[in-house]
Order: structure tokens, then C-alpha cells, then sequence
């Protein structure tokens, strides 16, 4: 059967570092799978591999039985990627509704669609009220929404969220817990970069685990987190838990 995604034997380098290196492993339809490693493990180069931001040094990235490594990342965007951004791409001078569209319009023409469809992504994750407000007068967490609102006003099929919960307290981390479990429900895929050990767990299906830009082990959430090759790159690694 042809995965979802597949990701075979990716590497990449800058200069000397290989920030990933060898990495295989493919997605199905439909899962949550969390991708954990202490800093510097490679996770948002290989965000960046999947969206075509970074070019693989080496290996193959397909997406539904085709392979769309030359493809670039609007062109990716199309066929269903959408991504949020570890460091906020947020433009603080515009208004929330604003920095909506900049997702909606790569998948719409016209001014009203994407109005329309950043206005419904708003909706999503709380942020309707403040649509007209300027982006940058938005709390932490606000502006964390916005991304993920960026992100859905793209109508993703498959959504690659990057430590989106980083720095927020226990009732957004909630909101957005509970605003994944139903995008998934939806028919959304996605894949999750989170430091949280609790936010792993609380979605606790397939995990993968980098470390040096390898892939350390992959499996339940109870399964990786007892592996002691896992815990020893955490305590190694200076990763919160
Ligand atoms: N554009 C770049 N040029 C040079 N080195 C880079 C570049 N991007 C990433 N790196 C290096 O590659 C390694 C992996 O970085 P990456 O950002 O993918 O890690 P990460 O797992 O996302 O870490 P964190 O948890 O801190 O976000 C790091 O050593 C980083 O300094
Ligand atoms: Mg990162």
C-alpha cells in the first residue's frame, strides 16, 4: 500500500554538521504522530524537508504516491502541506485577519474567499473576536493560534505544527490539545514537534524520536519514553520533560 507520506533515507547537511542524517520512516492517513528529540536533534530541518523550505543533501520525500522533491513549498502547500513556524513568521503591523489570508491565499484567488476561509480559521481557534486587532498587541498565545490559524486557513490535509505549545499555560495547551484531536478527527494527518512529555503522552499515539539527526526509536508513547537510549539523549540532551 502507498503511504501517505514517506520520507526515505533523508539527509541533510550544512558544511560539516549533518543536522539529519538517514532518515526513513512514512506516515498513514489519518495519525497523530509526535516527533521529539532534545535541541538541536534535527526535528525542524526535517519540517523543512517535508515543506520544501530546505533541499535534502540526499533522499526522497513523496506525498501520496509521488515523489515532490523538486516540488516548492507553495506548490506543496497545494496538494494539502500546511505548517506552522517555530519562529513566528507573524507580521506584526498587520491585522490578525491580515496575517489569516497570507495562508488562505495560497490556495484562493479571490479577496473574498480568502477572506472568507481565514475568517472560518479564526473561528477555529478562538481568535474571530480579534480579527481586526494589529497582530502585534496579541499575547504569546494569541499569536501562537494565529499561526496555527495561518496554518488552517490553507485547509490542510497534512499539518506539521512546530512546538506551538512552547511557553503557553496549561489551559491553552488544553485548547489546543483538544483543537488537534478534532482537526484529526476531521481527517486531518499531522505531525507534532512538542518538548511536552505530557502533550506527547496526552495524544499518545506514534512517536518518533530523533537524536543527532538520527532517528533514535519510533513507537507507542509509553514504549519510547521508558527506552533507555531515549531517556539517556534527553538527560544528555538538557530537554525539559
Ligand atoms: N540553516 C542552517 N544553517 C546551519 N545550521 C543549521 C541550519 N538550520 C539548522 N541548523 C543546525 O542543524 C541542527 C538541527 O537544527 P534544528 O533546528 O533542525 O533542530 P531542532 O531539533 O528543531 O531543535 P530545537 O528543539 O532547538 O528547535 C542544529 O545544530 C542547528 O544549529
Ligand atoms: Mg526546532
Amino acid at each position: 500500500m502507498t503511504a501517505f507520506l514517506d520520507i526515505r533515507n533523508a539527509s541533510r547537511h550544512f558544511g560539516g554538521l549533518k543536522a539529519l542524517d538517514d532518515v526513513t520512516f512514512s506516515v498513514e492517513k489519518g495519525e497523530i504522530v509526535s516527533l521529539i528529540g532534545p535541541n538541536g536533534a534535527g526535528k525542524t530541518t526535517l519540517f523543512n524537508l517535508l515543506t520544501g523550505q530546505l533541499a535534502p543533501s540526499h533522499g526522497s520525500v513523496s506525498f501520496m504516491g509521488r515523489d515532490i522533491g523538486r516540488l516548492r513549498p507553495h506548490e506543496r502547500a497545494r496538494l494539502g502541506f500546511g505548517r506552522t513556524f517555530q519562529i513566528s513568521k507573524t507580521l506584526v503591523s498587520m491585522s490578525v485577519l491580515e496575517n489569516a489570508m497570507i495562508g488562505a491565499f495560497l490556495n484562493d484567488r479571490s479577496l473574498p474567499k480568502a477572506a472568507r476561509h481565514a475568517a472560518a480559521a479564526l473561528e477555529r481557534v478562538g481568535l474571530d473576536g480579534v480579527a481586526g486587532k494589529r497582530s502585534g498587541d496579541l499575547t504569546l498565545g494569541e499569536r501562537r493560534r494565529l499561526e496555527v490559524a495561518r496554518a488552517l486557513a490553507m485547509r490542510p490535509h497534512l499539518l506539521l505544527l512546530d512546538e506551538v505549545m512552547a511557553g503557553l499555560n496549561q489551559t491553552e495547551v488544553q485548547e489546543i490539545i483538544a483543537l488537534v484531536h478534532q482537526l484529526n478527527a476531521e481527517g486531518v494527518t499531522l505531525i507534532v514537534i512538542e518538548h511536552n512529555l505530557k502533550v506527547v503522552r496526552a495524544f499518545s499515539r506514534r512517536v518518533l524520536v530523533l537524536n543527532r539527526g538520527q532517528l533514535l526509536a519510533e513507537g507507542t508513547a509509553e514504549a519510547v519514553l521508558t527506552d533507555p537510549a531515549v531517556v539517556e539523549a534527553y538527560v544528555g540532551g538538557g530537554a525539559s520533560s
